[in-house]
């Protein structure tokens, strides 16, 4: 098992006028992964990788990187480290490859070494084509591009990415996916993403922590969050074998939900939210002259068990907010 990368012990962080941004954090990322901190606005993602990148210092609590302490050892942190924050940091008037050159030498690189690093990160997050582009010509996913190869022109071993795909287009940002996925498998390199997509956790991350009021709810790997995310088991019994079969094609069409198998008087089917798929099935089959003499919803999605943790949704949530990006953007 690979040792780890990141331990983070109950980290605790109050900004003035008493935002409890983080309650007792607790992780740990496994050298050579990548992490996916998942959560809604608010959840203190961004304050937990401001406080891991040594920018700002929590109130209690430890937190190891690259095996240095963040408090007690905060430059030997910063040299084992690269930030991509929130906000894009390129300067729009100069070219990629300047900017990447720039970001270099303020870690200290000089003359071959950091032209061949900088051309290297480049081509690592697959901008070579664009490099003597100016910032202010690349497109919103360019320029999320050229911060990444910023943030890794050093060579770090761990990678801070502050939600790095929000404010894109849903292609533009699954061809970053793609790329992201080559620079971890390509040296070993150890990433923390924050997000609030689970697509992207579940698509990027070898494991995953839902975090909610600065504290971590739920963890695990995509596989298991996976499973999770599929929607729910509706178990609809009836009163015979022949009524299961007829019900199969009576709700083929109600959309709600789907995967059918029918089991003795059993018929299982899969919904997204089964709660809510219950009263249309109801309907259609005692409408159809069936009887229902039971309905089970079970398993529920990562957003249930967000729920049940927090008592609101992250699903809804977020659909909200990608409108919202949509109609600023
Ligand atoms: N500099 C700050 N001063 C006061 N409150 C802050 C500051 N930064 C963040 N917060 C608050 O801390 C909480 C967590 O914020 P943040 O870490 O940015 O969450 P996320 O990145 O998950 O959206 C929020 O309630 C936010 O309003
Ligand atoms: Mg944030």
């Amino acid at each position: 098992m690979a040792s780890a990368s990141i331990q983070v012990s109950d980290l605790v962080k109050t900004y003035p006028r008493g935002v409890r941004a983080l309650d007792g954090l607790t992780f740990t990322v496994r050298e050579g992964t990548v992490f996916g901190l998942l959560g809604p606005n608010g959840a203190g993602k961004s304050t937990a990788v401001r406080i891991l990148s040594t920018l700002s210092r929590q109130d209690t609590g430890t937190a190891v990187v690259a095996g240095y302490d963040v408090s007690r050892q905060p430059d030997a942190v910063r040299r084992e480290i690269g930030l991509v924050g929130q906000k894009l940091s390129a300067v729009p008037t100069a070219t990629v490859r300047e900017n990447v050159l720039l970001q270099g030498r303020m870690y200290g690189l000089k003359g071959r070494e950091l032209a061949t690093r900088a051309d290297e990160a480049i081509a690592r997050i697959g901008l070579s084509d664009a490099a003597g582009k100016p910032i202010g010509f690349c497109s919103g996913g360019m320029k999320r591009r050229v911060d990444i190869a910023m943030g890794i022109v050093h060579r770090p071993k761990v990678l801070f990415l502050d939600e790095p795909t929000t404010g894109l287009d849903p292609d533009i940002r699954m061809q970053l996916w793609d790329d992201l996925a080559k620079l971890v498998r390509a040296d070993g390199l150890t990433i923390l993403l924050t997000t609030h997509y689970l697509e992207e956790a579940d698509t990027l991350a070898d494991e995953v922590a839902i975090m909610d009021s600065g504290r971590v709810v739920t963890s695990g790997s995509p596989a298991t969050l996976k499973q999770e995310l599929r929607g729910d088991t509706l178990l609809v019994e009836l009163d015979t074998d022949e009524a299961a079969g007829q019900a199969t094609a009576l709700l083929a069409d109600v959309g709600q939900v789907g995967e059918f198998k029918v089991d003795g008087r059993t018929l299982h089917a899969r919904a997204e939210v089964g709660g809510a798929a219950v009263p249309a099935v109801l309907e259609r089959l005692s409408g159809a002259g069936l009887r229902v003499t039971s309905v089970t919803v079970s398993q529920p999605t990562l957003d249930d068990v967000y729920l049940q943790h927090t008592g609101h949704r992250l699903v809804a949530q977020r659909r909200e907010e990608t409108e919202l990006e949509r109609s600023q953007s």
